[in-house]
């Protein structure tokens, strides 16, 4: 009977010491933080740290349609010496930001109801994609139709955001702009719903890279002093 205590002790022992130290512990860390104050002599920035908080709306839409399945929202840090992320990987997909990146940190999140780290990189990392983003006409149109822009793209067409009608009048100025290929049939128009639109904001507030007060990639992001 003691081996068998032992073994349910162990058991208990060896599911339970990582769900402590990787569930429980991070979590009660992340609830005790608070946005920082920028210094401004240090930092070269005002205000508080992260500075805006994304669009939840959107975010709800995102986590809805699955958008965390295949992009992560997490640029990974530096261990051992050993860099997460590279200036200027991927860029064959174009439209990569020119400024150099920084890790992500748990403060980046503080402005988001739920963390969206992402489960695989299927798709590219969105953590600063309000940046690269052109505008909400762009959006919507990979969002409608992402083989209009990339005739290679592996993400499913988000059609359901949006609604096929009659053009009554002059066209809605909202009207999805698509290739001919792609185009509705003549007298019809795609506009996008409302849930569109909060997730093309929410899509547009993904920004990451502010400075972290007092860390040197703020000195780095800062203008340098002549
Ligand atoms: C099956 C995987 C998959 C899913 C699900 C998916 N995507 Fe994508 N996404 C991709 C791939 C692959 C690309 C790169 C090819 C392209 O640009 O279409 C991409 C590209 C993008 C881009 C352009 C990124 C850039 O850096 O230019 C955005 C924005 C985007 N996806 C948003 C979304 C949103 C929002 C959703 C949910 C509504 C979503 N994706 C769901 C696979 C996916």
């Amino acid at each position: 009977m003691t081996n068998f205590r032992t073994f349910i002790l162990g058991l208990a022992a060896s599911f339970g010491l990582p769900w402590l130290c990787l569930i429980v512990l991070p979590a009660m860390q992340y609830e005790q933080l608070t946005p920082v104050a920028y210094d401004k002599d240090k930092d070269g920035v005002e205000g508080y740290f992260p500075p805006a908080p994304v669009n939840g709306q959107g975010q709800l839409v995102y986590i809805r349609e699955g958008c965390n399945q295949c992009h992560t929202q997490m640029i990974r840090p530096v261990q051992l010496g050993l860099d997460g992320w590279y200036k200027g990987w991927g860029q064959d997909q174009e439209a990569r930001p020119a400024a150099p990146a920084r890790p992500s940190v748990l403060r980046d999140y503080l402005g988001e109801k739920y963390a969206l780290l992402g489960i695989q990189r299927v798709g590219p990392d969105l953590a600063n994609f309000g940046w690269r983003a052109k505008d909400k006409a762009a959006i919507y149109q990979h969002l409608y139709s992402p083989r209009s822009v990339h005739d290679w793209s592996t993400m499913p067409a988000y059609t359901g955001l949006f609604k096929l009608q009659k053009i009554q009048g002059p066209v809605s100025e909202h009207a999805v702009k698509l290739p001919k290929k792609f185009a509705p049939p003549a007298g019809y128009e795609i506009v996008p719903t409302p849930e569109a639109e909060r997730l093309a904001e929410y899509l547009l507030s993904l920004k990451k890279d502010y400075p972290v007060p007092g860390q040197s990639a703020a000195v780095a992001a800062a203008p340098a002093k002549k």
